[in-house]
């Protein structure tokens, strides 16, 4: 038997008891006649103690062990001279009388501890030892625990897990696909699933009106902290149910979750904001709702005065950043570096201190008195003491750029503390999306979301306009999910591939197997899928998605521990009827 415990186990209770423990070598260190080694599995770590006195050929033996050295020990539980509050098991050690070396280990290129020394690659490519870490160890865990929650819940609900393939034929997801050529149909190729989209919309059609599934998602797309190539989703689909059907079961899965992993309980039914409040009021359709410092408008307010940058923009909007008004030129400048940035791309931006004694200072003093910057300050709710930002441009640049500033400010002022959650929903989105390259319209959600039925007359005329039955789960400024009452009707099916710029043809050949089931008697339907990796980052506090998945890739899309993707063998590519290019 390798072990009788596991390394968390082990209290003051058990002193006495003759035990064997198995595990990693954390660390050894020799004091005077004692050897002392902190043993850890993923349980904890235990003390492990040698004395010269009582046995030095095994103290001997002990010396020799070095980091990550995999061993098994047996002895006596003792009480500790020396107790270690931090850990669990610190009341106790191991009077040990037998080790045994299982592995020797090379050392570790980085130490295998919460803060780690290895960089990001170092750590990804020894990705089994960063894994050892218990931060790491934690994420994994808080991962499972919210799988099994979210399976449980399904279950109560009446939900069949149902696996879908991932050979499949394009999905019209808005990204690249990643293909895969068929040995035996040479020439053609599948395409791995960026959702299961259309197949729950087949099972719905089938009769399984209730489908969840956690499942392996590709994405071709470029990386991001909360982006990865294969990513996973909890995919759900439901029948004969209408928007706010769907909004009641996932609000109840969003609030189990929190209840049963974080013991958070969130009060009340989430608020549902129009798309266009959104843009309007924080100029993203993710806003994060842990604070206000609300976007307004100043077009109207702001122009007129001869300077040209806003009698020229289409769009004047600020944000009062309460208690910024002692920012230096210093702190301005690295506002404006900020927001200039490629990555966000305002041209300048624009202050106003609204000063503790009423006066006002602006970087536009010689257009805009005191009493125009006061009714800037009652427009943006600024007080004595707070800073106004200001910038102007194109209308949807713009808000997109104070989004970004209202975060930053944020994030400088602390507003967007962690462990406080703010989720809602996204609702009526527009149905599609002008894409100035291609000259034609493209699906803002996928090419299956609903209209809403009152907005069908505007196909005709202004198309921009139609509003789509879909909704987004956001929380703390993360797009959590995603979903939307899909269309079950062949012909307003056929009306939105036309306006999506497909001939008959086309959506026939891409499509026909979703036009033909729908022939056979499709039932109303809807769903949503969520970022499991975004929602396990968001509980675990994370950023990045990237720690909460076992084997992740880097930003490049490789994997460098396995080192790939990789060249394949002229006989592989022979057999697929392939020849690269070069
Ligand atoms: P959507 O494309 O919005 O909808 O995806 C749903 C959710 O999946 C997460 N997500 C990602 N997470 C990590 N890496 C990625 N590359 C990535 N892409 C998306 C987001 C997103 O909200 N079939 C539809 C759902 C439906 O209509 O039912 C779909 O896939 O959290």
């Amino acid at each position: 038997m390798y072990r009788t415990h596991t390394c968390g186990e082990l209290r003051l209770e058990n002193a006495g008891e003759t035990i064997s423990l198995s595990g990693w070598v954390q660390r050894s260190r020799d004091l005077g006649g004692m050897t002392f080694v902190d043993l850890r599995d993923r349980y904890g770590i235990t003390q492990l103690v040698f004395n010269m006195e009582d046995n030095e050929e095994l103290c001997r033996q002990a010396r020799k062990l070095g980091r990550e050295f995999v061993i098994q020990a047996h002895g006596s539980v003792a009480e500790r001279s020396s107790k270690n509050p931090k850990l669990p098991s610190g009341d106790i050690e191991i009077l040990v009388s037998e080790l045994n070396l299982l592995k020797a280990a090379e050392t570790p290129p980085f130490t295998i501890e919460n803060e780690s020394d290895g960089g990001d690659e170092l750590r990804m490519q020894y990705r089994f030892l960063d894994l050892r870490r218990p931060v790491m160890r934690k994420n994994l865990e808080l991962r499972h625990k919210m799988a099994q929650a979210i399976r449980k819940y399904f279950d109560s609900e009446g939900f069949l897990e149902i696996e879908t393939p991932n050979l499949i034929k394009s999905t019209p997801e808005g990204a690249r696909d990643f293909i895969v050529p068929s040995r035996m149909n040479e020439g053609q190729f599948y395409a791995l699933p960026q959702s299961p989209q259309t197949f729950k919309q087949l099972l719905m059609v089938a009769g399984y009106d209730k489908y969840f599934q956690i499942v392996k998602c590709f994405r071709d797309e470029d990386l991001r902290a909360d982006r990865q190539p294969e990513f996973t989703q909890i995919d759900c689909e439901m029948s004969f149910v209408e928007r706010d059907d769907i909004l009641n079961t996932f609000e109840g899965l969003t609030k189990h979750l929190f209840k049963e992993v974080l013991d958070v309980t969130i009060e009340g039914s989430f608020e549902k904001m129009p798309y266009d409040k959104a843009i309007e009021e924080y100029g993203s359709d993710k806003p994060d709702l842990r604070f206000g410092m609300k976007i307004k408008e100043l077009s109207s307010i702001a122009k007129g005065k001869d300077f040209r940058v806003f009698d020229d923009a289409e769009y004047i909007g600020a944000i009062s950043a309460e208690g910024c008004a002692t920012y230096s030129r210093k702190d301005l400048d690295g506002l404006t570096d900020f927001i200039t940035r490629p990555q966000i791309g305002a041209k300048g931006m624009i202050y106003a201190k609204y000063n503790e004694d009423g006066s006002f200072k602006s970087s536009v003093d010689k257009f805009f008195g005191a009493e125009d910057l006061k009714a800037w300050a009652d427009e943006t709710g600024a007080a004595p003491g707070d800073l106004i930002l200001v910038l102007a441009g194109d209308r949807g640049s713009t808000l997109n750029a104070l989004s970004e500033l209202r975060l930053e400010m944020a994030n400088r002022l602390g507003l967007r503390k962690k462990g406080e959650y703010k989720p809602l929903w996204i609702v009526d989105f527009p149905l599609l999306d002008w894409d100035e390259e291609s000259q034609r319209f493209h699906a803002m959600h996928h090419p299956f979301t609903s209209p809403k039925l009152d907005d069908l007359d505007l196909f005709e005329t202004d198309p921009g306009k139609v509003k789509a039955n879909a909704y987004d789960l956001v929380i703390n400024g993360v797009e959590i999910g995603g979903g939307s009452i899909r269309i079950h009707d062949e012909d307003l099916q056929k009306l939105m591939f036309k306006n999506l710029g497909f001939t008959e043809e086309e959506a026939e050949k891409q499509f026909g197997f979703l036009m033909s089931a729908f022939r056979y008697g499709a039932p109303p339907h809807g769903g949503i899928a969520f970022g499991f990796d975004r929602w396990v980052a968001l509980f675990a506090g994370l950023d990045s998605i990237r720690d909460v998945i076992a084997f992740p890739k880097n930003n490049s899309g490789r994997d460098v521990m396995i080192d790939t993707p990789s060249e394949v063998s002229q006989e592989q590519l022979d057999e697929l009827g392939l020849q690269k290019k070069k």
